[in-house]
């Protein structure tokens, strides 16, 4: 059976974490989360999901969204889920295109087995619209809890990797203060984030073309500020309004962050489907490791994490070692190999495509593979 992809909008952030663990199932994936309100319709035409719960709402503000999903998106099905229903509020849910109105305080199966029968409506009336619902991208956030991690390498080589599959692929170099990704592509972008920002109107895409650095790869970049004070007005909201209006148009966006948590930084994380989340074998980044795991549990995103071991080598602190102080399984391992990614970042071409025989090579390549 498909993968039911389900996005929350709820007026309270908590009674979005609630259905999310109603409905915990092997078959139905929350792919997002977000308000009841424009915002969270944005989201919901960017993620493209066959179900969106508006829960714990009863407001206007939910009809309305309700109404613009019914009218925009013909293959996603609205389910409401509130207190206190009668007949005025099923009246109104019809009326705003609902398809399935449940009780907040109904049980897990109930909501589940509400789920699946939305997505069943929705399957059946696909077989009779040609039209195809567009597939959706994926968003991955690149981060380790220190610097000079390799954060930077490996997204510059997913990125590329990708590309030369034939994927649209841009990526985002989120470390505003020291953003280098252009580097790694030997680019010298005219304009950047900053620039971006500063000229608003982040939903249209034409805008946000103009601000891309193309690499001949195909891999488009949108580059960091190259000075601070226009890194500065780079805010949280404004990652997400770009994520959102670039979803429907690349196959994959690759965001290169700071080692630090800040608002811009989780605001990445929430609205990302993967976290490639690096570590070393040196104590101090397993430390960074481990507070960035503990953090992302705490924001419930670890369930996106993929864990990377970058610049292994055997060395004292083995692969082992850092599995049990993290208390997790390593996704994919990445080889010490400095003469190749010194080389490699001094020509801006990045390792997979100079030296695509080698390890470190491979090994970079399965991790694209991967995602
Ligand atoms: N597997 C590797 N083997 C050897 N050197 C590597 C490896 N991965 C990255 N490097 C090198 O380590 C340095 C830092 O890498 P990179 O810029 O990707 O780290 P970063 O985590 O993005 O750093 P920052 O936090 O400053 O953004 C670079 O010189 C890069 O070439
Ligand atoms: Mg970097």
């Amino acid at each position: 059976m498909e993968m039911i992809k389900a996005v929350i909008l709820s007026d309270i952030a908590e009674t979005g974490f609630d259905i999310k663990s109603k409905i915990a199932d092997e078959n139905i994936a929350v792919v997002g989360f977000g308000d009841l309100d424009q915002r969270g319709f944005d989201k919901v035409l960017s993620l493209c999901p066959h179900v969106v719960i508006l829960a714990g709402a009863k407001g206007e503000s939910a009809f309305e969204v309700a109404g613009s999903i019914y009218f925009n998106l013909p293959h996603c099905v609205v389910m409401l889920m509130c207190d206190d229903i009668d007949m005025a509020l099923m009246q109104k849910a019809m009326l705003s295109g609902i398809k399935k109105v449940v009780a907040l305080d109904a049980d897990d199966d109930t909501v589940r087995e509400s789920v699946r029968e939305c997505y069943r409506l929705e399957s059946t009336r696909k077989t009779s619209d040609l039209t195809k619902s567009p597939s959706p991208s994926k968003v991955i956030c690149v981060f380790g809890g220190k610097g000079g991690i390799g954060k930077t390498t490996i997204a510059a080589n997913t990125a590329l990797c990708l590309a030369k599959q034939g994927k649209k692929v841009i990526i985002i170099d989120a470390n505003l203060q020291m953003g280098d990704m252009h580097m790694y592509f030997d680019c010298d972008p005219k304009d950047t984030l900053g620039e971006l920002v500063y000229e608003g109107n982040l939903g249209a895409i034409e805008i946000i073309k103009s601000f891309i650095t193309a690499h001949s790869s195909g891999v488009g970049i949108i580059a960091s500020p190259k000075s601070p004070e226009y890194s500065e007005i780079v805010k949280a909201e404004h990652f997400e309004s770009i994520i959102n209006t670039l979803r429907p148009y690349y196959d994959y966006i690759i965001i290169d962050l700071p080692p630090a948590f800040t608002d811009a930084t989780i605001s990445c994380f929430e609205n990302s489907d993967r976290i490639l989340l690096l570590v070393g074998v040196d104590i101090s980044s397993i430390r960074g490791a481990r507070i960035s795991l503990s953090i992302l549990e705490k924001l419930r995103q670890d369930e996106k994490v993929t864990l990377v071991l970058n610049k292994y080598t055997k060395a004292v602190i083995g692969e082992k070692d850092v599995e049990r102080v993290l208390a997790r399984r390593i996704d994919y391992k990445v080889c010490q190999s400095d003469d190749l990614a010194l080389n490699s970042l001094n020509k801006g071409i990045p390792i997979v495509e100079m030296y695509p025989k080698s390890i470190i090579g491979k090994q970079l390549k399965s991790i694209a593979e991967s995602v």
